[in-house]
């Protein structure tokens, strides 16, 4: 067992399955979309199927599986004690499924009363989460910074909902705020405040252990959380004083401050002595690469506006964040929780250890490597159909495959864990 995980704590398995299994339903769910509308999709952030998409992986597939993923984490490894594991998760992931549903049904049909429907719901379920996880994360007597990132990431997810719902009623309503401001305001802090700081805060302590490199440096985490946050202060204040001239500015160390994140792992792994190249270390090398691609192109677009000029440069950007970043960082892990999660719960079964099947068993490489190739295909199209529309109906169906073999792996992998739960109970019955 790794030195810092403590599993006295630890949810029982259902709790964060039930997120991780919802969570590619979302990407299927995308996929279609985006091959059902076609080129027009693409055609700028603004259309009602780019925000339907955005919000599909944002709160479908991110919130999903990072919700299960703190419900394990916290725990285990922060030593934070969630109450009530499975009443929480029985009522919040339900509540997360409808809300998601609801808004992006109201964004693609244009209803009001979709939107509107969608805000109690959300305040609900992520009040929900958000209450019960902070709790958990300022009563653990564990320090550290990915204790402090998850805090961060646990307040940047209240402000990035808080502005969302602000957003649907104001779009619902008509109510006069200023649309595009807040909308900027509320995307930097859900793709910087919530899911970068979170995904670093956890990166902290799995890439070392589960990707076998060095620590990243102190002088690394104790900067990254801070400097993020005070960039994203500045940021916001800058549209709240209606002074944009600051913008690259603030904008462009705030891209070196996602490059650094991004730079560092890979430097981590690269210097790793013992070269793996399992799922998870690719899949977060294609993250971190998307990262790169995502901050260059930023700063090309604050450095030349000219290029930004073109409505579907912005679109180029979210291609890179969500299905590049978000959707291979979190796949990644999810490779690496399932089947450690199935060994630990065997295990804890009271069998002997030789009778604990180990986790290469729980779901063969093949398979995830195979569904690797198939998402990076997949984001290749997608990034090449923000420029030649042609190829959006392929690049959406690419990506509702793969989507779907994640979902498919997932489901064997549990299913691994009941069959192996079943053989065990069953020797012990007979012994
Ligand atoms: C928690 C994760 C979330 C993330 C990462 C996120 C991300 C984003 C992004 C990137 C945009 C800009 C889309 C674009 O420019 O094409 C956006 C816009 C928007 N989001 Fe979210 N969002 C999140 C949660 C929410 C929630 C919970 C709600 C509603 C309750 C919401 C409502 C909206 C609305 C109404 C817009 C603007 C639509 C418009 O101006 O036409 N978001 N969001």
């Amino acid at each position: 067992m790794h030195p810092s995980l403590s599993f006295d704590q630890a949810p029982p398995i259902s709790v964060p399955y039930r997120f991780f299994l919802a969570a590619p339903w979302f990407g299927v769910m995308a996929g279609i979309l985006l091959a059902w509308s076609g080129p027009d999709a693409f055609a700028s952030r603004w259309t009602p199927e780019a925000l339907a998409l955005t919000h599909l992986i944002a709160l479908g597939f991110m919130l999903q599986a990072m919700s299960g993923a703190l419900f394990q984490f916290i725990p285990v490894a922060v030593g934070g004690n969630v109450w009530r594991p499975r009443l929480v998760a029985n009522a919040v992931q339900p509540l997360l499924v409808l809300a998601t549903l609801f808004l992006v049904a109201g964004f693609l049909v244009g209803r009001p009363g979709l939107l509107s429907a969608a805000v109690p719901l959300f305040l609900l379920a992520v009040g929900g989460l958000v209450i019960a996880v902070a709790i958990a994360l300022w009563r653990t007597p564990a320090t550290g910074m990915t204790l402090w990132a998850m805090r961060m990431a646990i307040g940047g997810l209240a402000v990035t909902v808080l502005l969302g719902s602000l957003l649907a009623e104001s779009l619902a309503r008509g109510l006069p705020v200023p649309i595009i401001e807040l909308t900027n305001i509320h995307l930097a802090w859900g793709l910087g405040g919530w899911a970068l700081m979170l995904l670093a805060g956890v990166s902290y302590h799995v890439v070392p252990m589960f990707q076998l490199t060095r620590p990243y440096p102190p002088w690394f985490t104790r900067g990254f959380g801070p400097l993020l946050l005070f960039l994203l202060l500045a940021w916001s204040g800058q549209y709240f004083l209606g002074d944009l001239r600051w913008s690259a500015a603030i904008g462009l160390p705030l891209l070196v401050v996602f490059s650094a994140y991004a730079g560092m792992t890979l430097w981590l792994q690269y210097t790793r002595r013992r070269k793996i190249h399992d799922a998870t270390s690719l899949y977060f090398r294609v993250a971190m690469i998307s990262l790169l691609a995502f901050a260059s192109s930023g700063a090309a677009f604050f450095l030349y506006p000219a290029i930004a000029v073109d409505p579907r440069s912005v679109v180029w950007l979210g291609v890179l964040a969500f299905a590049g970043v978000l959707v291979s960082a979190v796949t990644g892990m999810m490779y690496k929780i399932m089947p450690f999660l199935n060994w630990l719960h065997l295990q804890r079964l009271g069998a002997p250890m030789s009778a604990v099947p180990n986790m290469k068993k729980m779901l063969a490489a093949e398979a995830m490597t195979g569904q690797l190739r198939l998402h990076v295909l997949a984001l290749l199209l997608l990034l090449a159909a923000v420029w030649l529309p042609a190829l959006t109906r392929l690049a959406g169906v690419a990506f509702a495959a793969s989507s779907a073999w994640l979902a498919w792996n997932l489901i064997s992998t549990m299913r691994r864990y009941q069959t192996f739960r079943d053989q065990i109970r069953a020797v012990a019955l007979h012994r």
